[in-house]
């Protein structure tokens, strides 16, 4: 209709859902400003679905978000939600986002969060916009997850801590990481970390050429290995265990579990969730919905939240393949 979109959102509600991931307060600070900016009204939902379904709403302004695109975490804090799975979670939902005047609504998470902004507007026609919050990097549409590069960056800062007594101390260290059923973090920090192995839940481990690996790197004076094993892959003190007892050599193991969604976010990060979060908005004043906002070579995609599901890390295999040249 001449391209005039009658039913204008005039505010949006923008809430953080599942893991939290370092740079999601970038996200919302640049979707408040830049919406708050454009003449639209903004609502800020706390813990995720959970919080919409209970109302935990505020109105926000320029203020709300001061201060935060340099902190960890969500201001919004975030919640996973059984209830907002169920169909009529989502039913009651919407009665609650329309009662608040919210026309829109951004939602920063995985792929379980995309999962629900999806069917909200596919099953409910209630206008969603995803932005990709979590650092498990497993999102389709997208390069990079906002938190992921964080994750990474100060998973590598402990393993280097690590790496000094497995070096003086002659052991062989197991290190858990995160990602849920993806190997994006492991593999990244493997190769940053010089690591000798890498296992994931992708790709089939050959437990007992690690073995020999190891046996004939002792028998060559090697002293010390570092072995990152996905949390999706396997437990780290039961690798530890089995390494043990099947090499004769000391080992540890250590399981940097939330150390990894914490603290400052990297720059990348930072950059990424604003530059995506001016994005949502953008669309959002398009009448464009049921989008998910990503980063392609640098330059902002926009997919259908359907299609936005759980991908596999694209250069995995060539990462394997380069951490065991480099053993
Ligand atoms: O999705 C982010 C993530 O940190 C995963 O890597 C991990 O499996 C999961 O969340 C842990 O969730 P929770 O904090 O609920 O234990």
């Amino acid at each position: 209709m001449l391209g005039i979109n009658l039913n204008k959102v005039k505010r949006i509600g923008i809430l953080t859902s599942g893991g939290d991931g370092p740079g999601m307060n970038a996200a919302i600070r640049s979707v408040t400003r830049f919406a708050l900016n454009e003449g639209l009204k903004v609502s800020g939902i706390m813990r995720g679905y959970e919080g919409l379904l209970k109302e935990e709403i505020e109105d926000f302004d320029h203020r709300s978000v001061s201060n935060i695109i340099n902190r960890g975490g969500t201001i919004l804090k975030t919640a996973r939600s059984k209830d907002f799975a169920e169909d009529a979670g989502k039913e009651a939902a919407v009665k609650i986002l329309k009662k608040h005047g919210i026309g829109a609504l951004v939602v920063i998470g995985g792929d379980g969060s995309y999962k629900g902004a999806a069917r909200l507007y596919e099953k409910f026609g209630f206008p969603t916009i995803g932005l990709p919050g979590t650092i498990d990097n497993d999102i389709n549409g997208t390069d990079q997850t906002i938190g992921c590069h964080t994750a990474v960056h100060t998973a590598l800062e402990a393993i280097d801590k690590i790496r000094d007594t497995a070096h003086s101390m002659e052991r062989i260290f197991i290190i858990e990481v995160m990602g849920n059923r993806s190997g994006y973090i492991a593999v990244e920090v493997a190769l940053g970390a010089g690591a000798e192995e890498v296992i994931v839940p992708e790709r089939t481990f050959d437990y007992d050429k690690m073995v020999q690996d190891i046996k004939a790197g002792h028998q060559r004076g090697k002293i010390s290995w570092m072995i990152v094993v996905a949390e999706g892959a396997g437990k780290a003190h039961e690798l530890a265990t089995t390494v043990t007892s099947m090499t004769g050599l000391e080992s540890r193991f250590v399981v940097l579990g939330h150390v990894q969604r914490g603290g400052t976010p990297l720059g990348q990060d930072r950059i990424l969730a604003t530059r995506l979060g001016a994005e949502a908005v953008r669309l959002i004043q398009k009448g464009k919905f049921g989008k998910a906002v990503g980063i392609l070579q640098d330059e902002i995609n926009v997919i259908d939240l359907k299609d936005a599901t759980h991908k596999e890390f694209r250069h995995l295999d060539s990462f394997i393949n380069l951490i065991e040249t480099l053993n």
